[in-house]
């Protein structure tokens, strides 16, 4: 087995000397694509072709054409404009007729990121009862209200939360993602909201990027078998038209395309890849959503080859819409329309015009709403493509079911926190957590005198990660998720239940002499760019020396790493007598008792069922990403359980470069 050789270590020089190498062959498209290649240039024919399945009826097509007919051109406009609820009250839509709103990370309603779910649903009403009000010269269109629930109704209190995709994907298990998928539904619709900007099919090539714990795996087609089980879960199957009326919403695949590709893991940055690359990576998740019938896309805020997404045509128009067959709307990124040549946050026709159908116009939305009017009034955004733009907008809304009165779901706040939730969330933690090393430690008896230590035992934030409550994630705590259990509340439980003691961690395990000590600790929450890492894949807070200390006593201990990302952490399992990578696992901390915690006799009451979706990196500079991932400490697939034992011998210590800190995890740029 590979993993068990020895460890090779190239020089950082060594490093980045073939990195340099592999991204000119990249760039030439040497070494793999056709020598034909131009630098960016797009062959549609090439990508696989698609068709968007259940969005296009002749029925509902003729209700839109009749009401193109009768829009006016403010009203049409209007729709191809989103803007965050921050910057928006429902009365200007009397003014200003918007297609749609969103709540961002760091909003909530009247600006309160804790409000109930009742104020959210409130909220959600009075936007859509202004934008569908009789009044005189008005043509009433329901407003379509988008949220981040990318791990459950990650930004509403009280929500049960999921495991970050990353965790979802060492899980291996397509239909636990289509059962989330429907959980999360129901509890966006019962706030009243419409759509959700998930899943995130990317697949991240270097972990350094700060959402790489958006993605389920590095492996594209890990990630294409769960596109189709995310969409139809959030969604419902292809073609069931009131989609609201049956508790599911519209689902976003993004961010399109190579978002997880760029160089140096870099958030926003540009992807090198060569056209074969985005064709065999990153496209066949796209793929398997279209033909699950995803209502929307997300264009990226990086760049394909120097190229932005938002404004690339090619790849927007004439691979998506054309040749993949996306029948959808393409909703821009939070303000990603400004960074296109010649646009600015509040004008930006070259976008519109190169395939993004409704701007995310975070800030400065009135003057967008000005401004692309004027480009349609001067015909340099062409009638027809406004035309194109309105008509798949309402076709989501159609599909929706958002003109019809009737709404189920509304108000059920029960579903937020429902028993089958956090069932189904205990379940999904279970199945998320990969076993990398045990000597025998695990499974703890449940008659054993346990302690339980570390920065994260008690943590919710750690547990939680970016995208919970705010943007960021970095001030959640056990109140905002009332019915959620801690790692160590779940540990606890489990040991009581089986008669053990947990023993004092404040006094000196040397006298208290516990049979086993867990240890929790893990990365700060961070949330797209804060999370970027430089080399080294080292994080400075791990607890290296208690690990050390319980060690050198002779008492057994366990690592319970939470992360959004696998890290270098070779002095940490070489400290510990079992490790286990928990990623993000949510609210239901109780799911890692049981797999860790046994019976009485010390038989595993629940097995590991984890295998990584990321390869585990040998050295801490593992750099430039695919060299490491030829050689890697755990192969994706990795994952001992109680019924595959392993043994991983000592591993290098040596850390290379001198550690950096960890990034700008916590500290705001
Ligand atoms: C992120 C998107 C997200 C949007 C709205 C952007 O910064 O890139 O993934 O959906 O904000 O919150
Ligand atoms: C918003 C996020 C968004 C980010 C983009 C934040 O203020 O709350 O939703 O993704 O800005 O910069």
């Amino acid at each position: 087995m590979h993993y068990l050789r020895g460890p090779t270590r190239p020089s950082l020089r060594a490093i980045a000397r073939s990195a340099a190498l592999s991204l000119v062959l990249a760039a030439t498209g040497a070494g793999g694509a056709p020598p034909a290649a131009r630098e960016g240039q797009v062959h549609p024919e090439r990508w696989p072709a698609a068709r968007s399945r259940g969005l296009v009826d002749p029925d509902t097509e003729q209700r839109i054409t009749a009401l193109l007919a009768v829009m006016s051109l403010e009203e049409k406009v209007g729709q191809l404009i989103q803007t965050d609820i921050s910057a928006v009250e429902p009365e200007d839509l009397r003014k200003y007729p918007l297609g749609s709103v969103l709540a961002g990370g760091d909003s909530g309603p009247g600006g309160d990121e804790r409000a109930s779910p009742g104020k959210w649903l409130a909220l959600a009403r009075e936007f859509r009862a202004v934008s569908t009000e009789s009044r005189a010269g008005h043509m009433p269109i329901p407003v379509l209200f988008g949220i981040d629930a990318v791990h459950g109704h990650n930004n509403v209190v009280g929500a049960v939360l999921f495991p970050h995709n990353i965790g979802l994907g060492a899980a291996h298990d397509p239909d636990l993602v289509r059962r989330i998928g429907v959980a999360t539904a129901e509890q966006v619709a019962a706030t009243g909201l419409d759509w959700t900007f998930a899943p995130t099919l990317t697949v991240p090539s270097d972990v350094r990027w700060g959402r790489s714990y958006e993605g389920y795996s590095e492996d594209p087609l890990l990630v294409r078998s769960y596109a189709a089980a995310i969409v139809e879960g959030l969604q419902g199957p292809a073609g069931l038209n009131g989609k609201l009326q049956a508790g599911r919403i519209a689902a976003t695949a993004k961010h399109f395309i190579a978002d997880g590709g760029t160089r140096d893991g870099i958030d926003q940055g540009d992807a090198p890849a060569s056209e074969a690359e985005l064709i065999r990576v990153h496209a066949p998740a796209y793929r398997a959503a279209i033909e699950a019938g995803v209502l929307t896309v997300m264009a990226s805020f990086s760049s394909w080859q120097g190229q932005k997404m938002h404004g690339h045509r090619a790849l927007l128009t004439d691979v998506l819409k054309g040749r993949m067959g996306f029948e959808g709307f393409v909703i821009g990124d939070w303000n990603g329309h400004a960074q296109v040549p010649g646009c600015a946050k509040r004008h930006c026709p070259n976008a519109f015009n190169a395939g993004v159908d409704m701007f995310m116009a975070a800030t400065g939305w009135r003057g967008m709403y000005a401004t692309t009017l004027r480009s349609v009034r001067s015909g340099e955004i062409p009638l027809a493509r406004l035309d194109d733009a309105v008509r798949r907008i309402l076709r989501v809304k159609f599909s929706l079911g958002l003109f019809e009165a009737a709404r189920p779901f509304e108000g059920r706040f029960e579903l937020l926190d429902s028993a089958a939730d956090r069932a189904l969330a205990r379940e999904a933690v279970q199945k998320s957590l990969v076993l990398l090393k045990n000597d025998g430690t695990l499974p703890i008896r449940s008659g054993a005198r346990v302690l339980i230590v570390g920065p994260a035992a008690h943590d919710l934030r750690v547990q939680t990660g970016g995208w919970t409550l705010t943007w960021q994630g970095t001030d959640t705590t056990l109140a905002d998720v009332p019915q959620a259990t801690s790692i160590e509340d779940g540990l606890k439980e489990a040991i009581f239940a089986g008669g053990g003691r947990v023993v004092d961690s404040a006094e000196d395990p040397s006298v208290t002499k516990p049979d086993v000590a867990v240890v929790v600790f893990g990365e700060l929450p961070y949330a797209e760019g804060f999370g970027d890492l430089k080399l080294p894949l080292y994080n400075a807070r791990l607890p290296l020396t208690e690990l050390q200390q319980l060690r050198g006593l002779g008492i057994p201990t366990v690592a319970v790493f939470l992360s959004g990302r696998p890290l270098w952490v070779n002095p940490e399992l070489n400290a510990s007598n079992a490790f286990v990578a928990a990623w993000l696992p949510g609210s239901e901390g109780a799911g890692i008792a049981d797999v860790l915690i046994g019976d009485a006799g010390g038989r595993p009451r629940v097995d590991f069922r984890g295998r990584l979706s990321f390869h585990w990196p040998r050295s801490a500079a593992a750099s430039p990403y695919a060299d490491a991932a030829a050689a890697p400490l755990f192969p994706v697939g990795y994952g001992l359980s109680y019924a595959r034992a392993g043994t991983v011998p000592r591993l290098d210590e040596h850390l290379i470069a001198a550690p950096r800190r960890t990034a700008r995890a916590a500290a705001p740029r």
